[in-house]
């Protein structure tokens, strides 16, 4: 077997690398710096097993071990090795497991060593992962297994330092069963058969994916298209069919596309995200699927992580905001470019409304964009905050210097971080160096430290105004006297808007009437139907409860399905989660679980 990288940019200077209170690894003595993985994918035993060899490079003279991240990894051998080609067994050891970070890997080195092989298995339990049987996915036939690494799930399925501060190189050979198709975060194969994965540009450990079913390809552009189940991938081209004109905005602002193609691959209802930004393939929620391309702004949030995160990634998940708050800015600067300003400030402005709510429910301490997260989960960050209070700062310095001087700022950013790991100290020193020192006069206006370092919001934080929602706000009130309204025209950012604008509190008159109108249960938009499902329990409407059941039962959406049983009694709550469980990802069970342990 050919090998790509294997002397992974030797001689090359080692980037220093931060340090990561959510990582085991020690980087800075021994560091992992490409992968090369033999893996099959054994779907009876809900394992994934073969062999990982990691080309390191030993940082520090007096190295003596090399110390990787691990959860629930059965190890059954280490080896390392001089030059890939003669191995001799080393000694390792599983160090205790904390419940967070699950345990260290330590491996012992000799002086020469430039590679670790390990063989190894994953767990059913691992984090990662989620099997689907065939009555899980579109086509009903073949079973399913798709990963999702971000933030520290990588570790229950490839032993690695498990930081975004450590950038890897990769390379792969996935065996699966005969008729099913493997595509990864890589260059991919469209045709049947096996396939080399490569991904020769160096990329954090949480951006690594893999997904394995029965997979079908449709092109949407030169360099743009979507994998999906055959069932699924014909309105899934069309609906991204946007997808290279987008492309080509985004690299209009923020200069080349430097990943090669950008497709999306659709998975099965369960995929606990919206969308997850793997480099070169999105993996996404068919929930966005709505027939009218009105949920496409996910594709442009992931999309726009290819400059602002998988080109400059946070160093550390106390940076989160740097992917998040970047992207969200960007994601809605690409949105104007293809659909108009109108329906990019609808977007600000209903993303303006989650931060308020949120703002209300997080401590002082998580409203802070450079968060705080020793001893947690680094999931516990992933509020609204470090997205719509990040991107709201971003806007701020548009709205103060400008669109030019600030498009010009942010494309000589990724530009001078490409392909690097920073921290929000790099980030500000350089935006205060590169852009606030330009104009004092200008910088003097925003808040900086107050901005990334205070909770809440700043007095003179931007608050995004549509002209559209102000429209609907001024019907609100006749509606709910009984008048008739004009709706015919609305967007799906409108339908939102005007029922998270309807009172907390209604009536069952107004709840029928609104379903007797519009058809609400039967909505085929399931945004729509979730505000409108949590408006049904909230409110009590019974007529509703047949299809909140169902929803909950196939759509594994975070998102969606933790609002809801956070909204409706212990029984009801218990009764549907009981049906729904085995349906859902790790991630999304671990997050009810806990709910559900707090509704006792
Ligand atoms: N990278 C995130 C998803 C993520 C964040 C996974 C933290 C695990 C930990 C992705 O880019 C994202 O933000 N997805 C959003 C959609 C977006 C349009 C706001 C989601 O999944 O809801
Ligand atoms: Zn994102």
């Amino acid at each position: 077997m050919t090998s790509c990288n294997n002397s992974a940019r030797e001689g090359e200077a080692i980037p220093p690398v931060a340090r990561d209170v959510h990582s085991w690894s020690n980087p800075a003595q021994a560091r992992v710096r490409h992968l090369n993985l033999n893996l099959e994918v054994v779907f009876e035993q809900q394992t994934i097993r073969g062999t990982a060899t990691l080309t390191i490079q030993q940082v520090s003279k007096d190295a003596k071990q090399i110390v990787l991240d691990s959860r629930a990894l059965q190890i059954d051998q280490a080896e390392i090795s001089p030059d890939d080609m003669t191995y001799r067994e080393a000694r390792f050891s599983i160090g205790k497991k904390d419940p967070i970070l699950g345990a260290p890997l330590k491996i012992e080195l000799a002086p020469d060593t430039k590679f670790v092989r390990i063989r190894y298995s994953t767990d059913p339990t691992a984090t990662a992962l989620q099997w689907l049987r065939p009555e899980q996915t579109a086509g009903g036939m073949h079973p399913f297994l798709y990963t999702q690494s971000q933030a520290i799930h990588a570790r229950s399925w490839i032993p690695l330092q498990d930081s975004p501060g450590v950038r890897v190189t990769y390379e792969a050979n996935i065996k699966v069963p005969e008729g099913l198709k493997a595509v990864m975060g890589a260059t991919n194969c469209p045709d049947a058969g096996d396939c080399h994965f490569v991904m020769d540009q160096a990329i954090p450990s949480y951006l690594i994916a893999l997904a394995v079913g029965d997979l079908a390809f449709r092109p949407t552009g030169p360099r743009t298209g979507v994998w999906a189940e055959p069932p699924v991938v014909e309105g899934a081209a069309a609906e991204f069919s946007d997808m290279e004109e987008m492309l080509e905005a985004a690299e209009k602002l923020y200069g080349p596309y430097r990943w090669s193609r950008y497709d999306v691959l659709v998975l099965p209802p369960s995929f606990p995200f919206g969308g997850m930004e793997n480099p070169r393939l999105t993996f996404a929620t068919p929930t966005i699927l709505a027939g009218d391309k009105s949920l496409v702004s996910l594709v442009a949030h992931e999309m726009a992580h290819s400059w602002s995160g998988n080109l400059v990634t946070n160093a550390t998940w106390s940076d989160f905001w740097l992917n998040e708050g970047y992207t969200v800015y960007i994601e809605r600067r690409i949105l104007e470019e293809l659909y108009g300003r109108r329906r990019a400030e609808m977007e600000a402005a209903l993303g303006y409304q989650d931060l308020e709510d949120e703002l209300k429910s997080h401590s002082a301490a998580d409203q802070i964009l450079h968060i705080d997260l020793a001893g947690r989960d680094p999931d516990d960050g992933a509020t609204q905050i470090p997205y719509e209070k990040g991107a709201l700062l971003l806007r701020q310095i548009e709205e103060t210097f400008g669109r030019q001087m600030f498009d010009a700022y942010l494309k000589d950013y990724f530009d001078h971080f490409a392909f690097r790991s920073i921290t929000t100290a790099e980030s500000l020193a350089w935006l205060r160096a590169h852009l606030f020192a330009q104009n004092p006069k200008l910088a003097a206006k925003i808040p900086l430290d107050e901005w990334v370092f205070q909770p809440g919001l700043p007095a003179t934080a931007p608050k995004p105004a549509s002209e559209a929602f102000a429209a609907i706000d001024s019907q609100t009130g006749d509606w709910m006297k009984g008048k008739k309204i004009e709706t015919s025209a609305w967007s799906t950012q409108e339908w939102l808007h005007f029922l998270r604008g309807l009172p907390q509190k209604l009536d069952a008159a107004h709840m029928h009437r609104l379903d007797s109108l519009y058809h609400l249960t039967d909505s085929r938009n399931d945004e729509i139907l979730d505000q409108w499902l949590l408006m049904a329990v909230r409110n009590r409407y019974a007529p509703a409860y047949p299809k909140l059941e169902e929803f909950l039962t196939t759509v594994g959406r975070r998102k969606y399905v933790k609002p809801l049983y956070e909204a409706m009694n212990p029984q009801q709550a218990m009764a549907i989660y009981e049906k729904a469980r085995p349906m859902y990802h790790p991630i999304t069970q671990a997050s009810i679980d806990a709910l559900m342990a707090g509704k006792h």
